[in-house]
């Protein structure tokens, strides 16, 4: 019982060896010198590793296209090219209309060449499945004088979306006016995209452009197109999607005028640029109307369209003292880690390792008999102090402090 006590309130402390080598004092200090420069250089100047971050950006978009397009000798104003209407970070501008008027409920001949027929007979496995434009009657009708076309009942006459025409190009020159508010809720900081150098007469003449209106708020949409790095023709033609990114960097620590937006442009549905199969983007919608008589009647419109999406990021940081003082630590106790690196080199490439070895390690052993003798030592290994060399490869076992060898 009295020998676990005195065990226990006893002091240890490392042996140093001191090794007066020039080349392994100036490897040992050029690793030092790398180490910090690291941790200073890039961890806490670059990094900002004394900062805590708050990456959980909330954001509100609010957009607005504003222009007049000629499509079909109709002048087409906001309410006709942009859907939805409620002006969210998500919108299309149409570009490219094919409407099919006045559909009844009823039976009429297919329009897609799949269901060309010249009998019956030919349309009798259709029978009861969907169609491109109806459910399937299983009958042959003619569809004009010389072709004959499998029925559906549906709504009809079928669209025929093969027909071309030419894109609304005005669009080109429409602008989307964008609203951008944003908080950074650990901070409690909000920001908006009209910042306070921004006039109200500017706003009104300006345009974005990389160069010299950075933070004007209105886009001209061949400007997005051309920053996505496409090609507008080709877009209205298709339809596409299109990535407006407004980057939120914020470094809370320099004042607030430094906090400002960034914007980038991306093309989205970049797989369907690549793929033949599906180009583009389009979608279908309906206007309804009653006739006398109290039927419906219907206009339907394939819509080729340009989607914009608005995506918020960001995030921001600020001084704290927890992620410093962690750091530090790392930087300091990362320091030490050099002596891995000298040990090695010291016992294993400097001339006179043996001797560097021998002085280093001491044999241990746990030979209960030779503990006996050395009473302080009992519940430890006991040290055998003879110059026997330790065939160890662990030289890397080592501990953050110093270890100074003498020759
Ligand atoms: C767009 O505007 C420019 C300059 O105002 C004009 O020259 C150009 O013809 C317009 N583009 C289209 C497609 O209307």
């Amino acid at each position: 019982m009295w020998s676990c006590i005195t065990d226990f309130f006893t002091y240890e402390t490392t042996k140093s060896v001191v090794v007066k080598s020039w080349t392994i004092g100036i490897i040992n200090r050029v690793v030092q010198v790398l180490i910090l420069t690291y941790f200073i250089g890039w961890v806490f100047l670059v990094e900002k590793a004394y900062q805590v971050r708050d990456t959980a950006i909330e954001s509100s978009v609010m957009t607005k296209v504003k222009g007049f397009g000629v499509y079909n000798d109709r002048v087409m104003d906001v309410a006709d090219y942009v859907t939805p209407t409620q002006g969210a970070s998500v919108f299309c501008i149409i570009t490219k209309l094919i409407t099919t008027e006045n559909q009844v409920q009823g039976y009429c001949p297919e329009s897609e060449k799949k269901y060309a027929c010249t009998q019956d007979s030919n349309c009798t496995r259709y029978l009861n499945k969907p169609g491109s434009y109806g459910i399937l009657t299983g009958k042959c009708v003619p569809f004009n004088a010389t072709i004959k076309m499998c029925e559906i009942k549906g709504w009809c006459p079928a669209e025929i979306d093969t027909i071309k025409t030419t894109p609304m190009m005005e669009v080109e020159n429409f602008t989307i006016f964008i609203k951008n508010s944003i908080r950074f809720p650990t901070f409690n900081y909000t920001k908006g995209n009209f910042l306070s150098t921004i006039t109200d007469d500017y706003i009104k003449k300006c345009n974005f452009d990389m160069i010299n209106n950075t933070y004007c708020p209105i886009f001209k949409v061949g400007d997005v197109v051309r920053y996505a790095q496409q090609n507008f023709t080709k877009l209205a033609d298709k339809g596409g999607v299109i990535g407006i990114k407004i980057g939120w960097i914020c470094d809370l620590d320099k004042s607030n005028d430094q906090c400002n937006p960034s914007y980038s442009f991306t093309r989205l549905d970049a797989m369907s640029q690549k793929n033949a199969v599906s180009p583009g983007y389009n979608f279908r919608f309906a206007k309804y109307f009653k006739m006398e008589n109290g039927t419906d009647y219907r206009i339907l419109v394939k819509a080729y369209a340009i989607r914009f999406d608005v995506l918020v990021n960001g995030n921001a940081g600020k001084f704290n003292m927890i992620p410093t003082l962690i750091n530090m630590v790392a930087a300091f106790t990362s320091v030490g880690v050099g002596t891995v690196l000298c040990d090695i080199i010291l016992l294993n490439f400097l001339k006179g390792a043996e001797q560097y070895k021998a002085k280093k390690f001491e044999e241990v052993s746990d030979s209960p008999l030779d503990s006996q003798s050395n009473r302080f030592y009992r519940s430890q290994l006991s040290l055998r102090h003879n110059e026997t060399i330790m065939r160890s490869s662990d030289s890397g076992a080592f501990s953050i402090e110093h270890y100074n060898y003498s020759q």
